[in-house]
């Protein structure tokens, strides 16, 4: 088993399923132009973003960790008319170089990008949002998890990003900070009554990582 076939496999089904977009292809041009790194979530990922949206009926989304705002499409996409999103991005050059993407994709009306700490934006946030999609910098996931549960409602699904890194989340004994964030996360998930939840792991053309669903109930 190896990248190249997972790669492989990624772009046979994206090809088949995920048919190529070309504002969603004009924001990754337009990333890699200005030298975002490109940790965008996969096209078939993004396109899970998108059903699950749909699913939920949600209403109100609320992503932290935009960068070029290649998921933000994804999921902005998936809501109704009157639907909005909030993203909070901490690099200006993301949050700009996402506000063009965006605005080029016509979701300016429905999205709104905040740029700074997420930390420091999310106590000025007003609830509930419907769908919570954690991406950010991962030593702070644990309180990214506190937020979305202030932020949240019964029902409201809480998807967290990059949960596995390549296996690595399975070693207790590391001392690498983003690795201990996604334990203390996924520990903090296990043992909060309100959240019922669970962890996939994931290959594909970004590699072995994974993410975790929790419903807040
Ligand atoms: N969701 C995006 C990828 C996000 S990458 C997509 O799939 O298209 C993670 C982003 O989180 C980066 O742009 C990084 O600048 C941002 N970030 C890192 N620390 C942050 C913080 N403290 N607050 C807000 N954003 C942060
Ligand atoms: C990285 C961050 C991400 O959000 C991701 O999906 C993949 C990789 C990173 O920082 O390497
Ligand atoms: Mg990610």
């Amino acid at each position: 088993m190896s990248q190249k076939l997972w790669t492989d496999v990624d772009r046979y089904l994206a090809d088949l399923l995920v048919p190529s977009d070309s504002l969603l292809d004009a924001a990754l041009a337009a990333n890699a132009e200005a030298g975002l790194p490109p940790i965008d979530v996969t096209p078939n990922q993004g396109k899970l973003l998108h059903l699950l949206v749909r699913l939920m009926g949600a209403r109100r989304i609320l992503e932290i960790g935009t960068l070029g705002g290649y998921s933000t499409i994804w999921l902005a996409r998936a809501l109704p008319e009157g639907g909005r999103l909030v993203t909070l991005e901490f690099n200006p050059k993301h949050a700009e170089v996402a506000r063009a993407n965006l605005a080029r994709a016509g979701l300016s009306e429905t999205v709104e990008v905040r740029q700074g700490a997420a930390l420091d934006i999310l106590p000025q946030l007003v609830g509930p949002f419907d769908l919570i999609f954690i991406d950010a910098d991962r030593p702070n996931h644990p309180h990214y998890l506190e937020w979305a549960l202030k932020l949240s409602r019964p029902g409201t699904l809480i998807v967290g990003d990059n949960v596995v890194r390549n296996g690595e989340v399975a070693n207790a004994q590391s001392s690498d900070p983003g690795l201990r964030g996604v334990r203390r996360f996924l520990e903090r998930m296990a043992a909060e009554p309100r959240l019922s939840a669970t962890a996939i792991q994931t290959v594909g053309s970004k590699g072995y990582d994974g993410f975790a669903l929790a419903l807040v109930l």
